[in-house]
């Protein structure tokens, strides 16, 4: 087992990788529950192939389940609707401010239940026990927490940082290929941003970490944790630095937002799909260089993930809509737009007031319509 902290003062947590880390959660997180009880919080599916080894796990080491909360799995359960129910069932189990509750499962129960936990009775501690590869190496890490609402994505939110986080690599036996591949991307992002022995690495070992080997992928899970932990440890409000880790997420973002944020494009393929085009404006910009955006593409495609627009659903997409959903990232700063762009693999800067023109123009190249 591998421990990375996340180095934040008396926030400070650690986040513990390695295999059969659920069969003995009960005793690692006995020290951050004193009461002796907790409610999960999960969705179906995670319930169905995993909730019952959770529960009895924590029950062995005395440790009482008071319910099984289990959600609808889905982006659309990161919603007002849910967040009400939640908070509602944690009131009826009366627990208090000396307890925590658990998020066990993907990106979407850990974003619901950190947010819910942040506002519960102005706050209680949360473990997260993710059990998707994006959660495993970005959404359980760094405290951010959020709903969504119809006008857009994790436009409500928190930070709140989880008490521990248990990253337990045999879960991701039952996680669909499809859903490995979406994390994936954000494993490919962490070398694109900021490693780029770690991105030659993925291009050598890639296949490996796709066909779960657990060495390969427990470096791969590590070393995503290792540098979100530091990013986090060093911004956590996203006031600079942090913000690297959006590589990819403004195109992203557009995409997701004209497919409708459902099944037809997950949140990894868009950002996979975004980091590949990141790099490819980057080169268009002449900030980059062609041989570095070629070979950005090729490590996102190598999982098949999405890089080019017509790869994904809703093609062609009409370019003044796409620009129109990047000035509504949350990143946009008065009308102006930010991007992630680099100037080689493994160096990522923060662009402030992107012209709208140049980027006009790279979309129509890559297949956006006027
Ligand atoms: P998800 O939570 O929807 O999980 C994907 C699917 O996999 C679901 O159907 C789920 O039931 C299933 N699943 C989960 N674990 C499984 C397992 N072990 N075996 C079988 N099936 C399993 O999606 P996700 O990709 O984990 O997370 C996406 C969400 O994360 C988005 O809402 C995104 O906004 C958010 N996110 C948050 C942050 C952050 O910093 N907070 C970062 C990135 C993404
Ligand atoms: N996923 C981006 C962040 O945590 O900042």
């Amino acid at each position: 087992m591998l421990s990375v902290p996340v180095g934040l003062g008396d926030r400070a947590y650690e986040v513990l990788i390695g295999t059969r880390l659920l069969d003995r959660a009960g005793e690692t997180l006995l020290p951050h529950l004193p009461r002796k009880r907790t409610a999960i919080v999960t969705d179906q599916t995670v319930c169905d192939h995993h909730g019952e080894r959770l529960a009895a796990a924590l029950e062995a080491a005395g440790i009482a389940v008071l319910e099984v909360i289990a959600l609808p799995p889905g982006e659309q359960t990161k919603s007002f609707e849910y967040l009400a129910d939640l908070s509602d069932r944690l009131l009826a189990l009366n627990l208090d401010r000396g307890d925590a509750i658990v998020a066990f499962g993907g990106g979407v129960v850990g974003d619901l239940a950190g947010f819910a936990a942040a506002i519960y009775k102005r706050g209680i501690d949360f473990i997260q026990i993710p059990t998707t590869l994006l959660a495993q190496v970005d959404s359980s890490v760094g405290g951010k927490t959020a709903i969504d609402t119809p006008r857009g994505k994790n436009m409500i939110g928190a930070f709140h940082q989880p008490r521990l986080v248990l990253a337990d690599l045999d879960v991701l036996a039952t996680l669909p290929q499809r859903e490995l591949a979406a994390g994936y991307a954000e494993v490919i992002k962490y070398g694109l941003l900021g490693d780029a022995e770690f991105f030659a690495w993925l291009e050598e070992h890639g296949a490996e970490v796709m066909a779960r080997k657990s060495g390969p992928l427990a470096h791969a899970v590590a070393r995503s944790v290792q540098m979100k932990a530091q990013i986090v440890a060093e911004d956590e409000r996203e006031a600079g630095r942090r913000g690297l880790l959006n590589l990819g997420h403004t195109f992203a973002h557009a995409l997701e937002t004209e497919t409708g944020h459902g099944g037809a494009l997950l949140h990894g393929e868009a950002v996979g799909a975004g980091c590949a085009l990141a790099f490819r404006f980057s080169a268009a910009l002449g900030l980059c260089s062609q041989a570095d955006a070629d070979r950005a593409t090729r490590g996102v495609a190598a999982s098949g993930l999405p890089t080019q627009l017509d790869q994904v659903a809703g093609h062609p997409f009409n370019v003044d809509r796409l620009i129109a959903h990047m000035g509504q990232d949350k990143k946009a700063e008065g009308g102006k737009l930010t991007f992630i762009l680099a100037r080689s693999i493994g160096d990522a800067f923060i662009a402030k007031g992107v012209e709208p023109g140049p980027l006009r123009d790279f979309l129509i190249a890559e297949g956006a319509v006027p």
